[in-house]
């Protein structure tokens, strides 16, 4: 990697003002002076020091959001604020993006990786990695839907769903449920309670696999994963 690249991203500044701060000689790869912003380094072996700091060089990052409604689950957008819009600029510098997507109105637990490679096997089908939503649902949900869900149901395009595990928490005008999918085809909560004629009102997603929302993160809020939780991350990915 270019040791300009490596600089801003590690948050030193533009690609500008690094290369006034390679120029001024305070920056170092094993001890040997880099002027040059071409350099290239490999931070995962070589030591760099700016200022006789050494550098803490992490290629990936991994965030959990409480995903507030009204932002999308995108990187930019032309009209909508997203949800990298909300972090830190120490952050957006790793050059991050959401793992999948949740609807503008939808709320809860987003994963924000730059770690392409598990985001793709988390996404995949195959790892069947099972979602959790809240929701609220206009009219009142029974058991005939739970029994529906259970065998999958068709959506307005054909297409068949997989299997969801349907709890009903309240039933009344307005119900309220758990569901579990391992898909996450488009408005796919939504879609399944229209085929059973039912309105989903407001939605939150609550789990991805074990990884759970924390509740302390407040709409919005969002940190880093704990130890725990990534390697419960890497134990998804690793499964054939
Ligand atoms: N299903 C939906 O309908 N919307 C979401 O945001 C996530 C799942």
């Amino acid at each position: 990697m270019r040791i300009d690249k490596l600089l801003a991203n590690m948050g030193f500044g533009s690609r500008k003002e690094v290369k006034s701060l390679l120029k001024k000689g305070v920056v170092k790869r094993n001890e040997e002076v880099i002027k040059n912003s071409s350099t290239h380094v490999d931070p995962a072996n070589e030591i760099i020091k700016v200022m006789d700091e050494v550098l803490e060089y992490r290629e990936h990052i991994y965030l959990m959001m409480n995903k507030p409604p009204g932002v999308v689950s995108a990187t930019e957008d032309n009209r909508d604020e997203t949800v990298i819009d909300l972090l830190e600029p120490e952050d957006v510098v790793m050059e991050p993006f959401p793992v999948g997507r949740l609807d503008k109105d939808t709320e809860g637990l987003l994963l924000i990786t730059n770690d392409g490679k598990l985001a793709h096997q988390l996404l995949s089908p195959k790892k069947n990695v099972g979602k959790t939503y809240y929701a609220k649902i206009e009219g009142r949900v029974t058991e005939e839907d739970v029994e529906k869900f259970k065998l999958g149901v068709t959506l307005d395009d054909g297409y068949e769903t997989k299997p969801g595990d349907l709890c009903i928490l309240n039933r009344g005008e307005i119900s309220e449920i758990e569901l579990t999918i391992t898909e996450g085809k488009f408005h796919q909560v939504k879609r399944m309670f229209e085929a059973v004629d039912k309105k989903v009102i407001y939605l939150k997603r609550l789990s991805m696999g074990t990884l759970v929302l924390d509740e302390d993160l407040e709409l919005g809020q969002y940190r880093e994963l704990t130890d725990e939780e990534y390697q419960y991350l890497i134990s998804i990915t690793n499964q054939p």
